[in-house]
């Protein structure tokens, strides 16, 4: 199996930060790499105002905190980001022409022994492995929102992924106190998303056909499921831009009108109101 030692990840949004820092929190020397200077700053911002709660709670040392910042490069260059790295996690937009391209290039940069993981839960490696000369190390890592808190990480093998790939990536998410699940073949969304989906489907349905309100089907599912946020909460967080986009591309690869975005998450969409990260969504927020 390899051995990592250094980790990057490529894209500085709320999941490529917090995957950074998990990693580092673990003793890992990272490399998070954006191209946008902007979003590194505002991913450096959230990191610290995220760890000092956890040191003013008492849950992690100032000493521990300082050292996994050493740890953490924030840097535009993705040249210098992967030079010497073993592991490359892509947490970027879920685009598959830009993923695509991006991962041609990491390619041609990154040591020849390094693995490739996409952070997306739609699309699937296989759909990125024949832009590299790699494809037996391209795979599906798949973490949950908000990363700092969830346990859980999904790794999937494509068709093309070796078990040794596999092997690695599951290693890695246990030495960055995760829990890992191995998905043995790929199916788009994964197993924790396909079920939130399904979630997420009702309620919007449920909304569109004005049984209830966003307030109303969020209480139903705390109050009647226990969960510890409702769906309309959840979109929020995880960002309706974020949901726009992992449903067109399911349109786009089924063909299947169902799969659109919804009406009301279009709406959202276009008008900018994206969620937290926005200040508004189905919420709305002070910053
Ligand atoms: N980033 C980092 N840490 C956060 C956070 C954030 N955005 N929001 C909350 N936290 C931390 C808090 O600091 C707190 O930490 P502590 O235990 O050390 O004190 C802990 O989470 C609990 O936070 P709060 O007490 O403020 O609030 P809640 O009890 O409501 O917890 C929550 C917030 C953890 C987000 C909880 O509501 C939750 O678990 N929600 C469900 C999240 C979920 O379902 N995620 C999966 C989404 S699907 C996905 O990610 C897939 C991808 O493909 C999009």
């Amino acid at each position: 199996m390899t051995e990592i030692k250094q980790i990057t990840v490529v894209g500085s949004g709320v999941m490529g930060s917090q995957i950074a820092m998990v990693s580092a929190l673990a003793g890992f020397d990272v490399y998070l790499q954006d191209i946008n200077e902007e979003s590194l700053k505002v991913a450096e911002d959230s990191l610290h105002g995220h760890i000092n709660k956890r040191i003013s709670k008492g849950k992690i040392s100032l000493l521990e905190a300082e050292k996994a910042f050493a740890r953490l490069k924030f840097v535009t260059s993705l040249e210098k980001a992967v030079a010497e790295t073993d592991f490359v996690i892509e947490a970027i937009v879920e685009k598959l022409d830009v993923k695509r391209q991006l991962f041609a290039e990491i390619d041609r940069l990154a040591p020849s022994h390094a693995i490739i993981a996409t952070n997306s839960s739609t699309i699937v490696s296989s759909k990125l492995a024949d832009a590299t000369n790699r494809p037996e190390k391209i795979c599906n890592l798949h973490f949950f929102n908000p990363v700092l808190v969830m346990e859980l990480v999904e790794v999937v093998k494509g068709p093309q992924t070796s078990d040794e790939t596999a092997d690695t990536a599951v290693e890695l998410v246990k030495q960055i106190n995760k829990t890992p699940i191995l998905l043995k073949k790929e199916i788009s969304g994964f197993v924790a998303n396909r079920i939130l989906g399904a979630l997420i489907d009702e309620a919007i349905y449920l909304l569109e056909n004005d049984i209830a309100t966003v307030e109303e089907i969020d209480l139903a599912c705390t109050k009647a499921l226990n969960h510890p946020i409702g769906p309309f909460a959840l979109l929020d967080l995880t960002g309706i831009d974020v949901n726009y986009y992992i449903r067109q591309v399911l349109y786009e690869e089924t063909g299947d009108e169902n799969q659109k975005p919804q009406k009301v998450i279009t709406e959202k969409y276009l008008n900018g109101e994206y969620g937290r990260k926005t200040g508004k969504g189905f919420y709305s927020y002070n910053s």
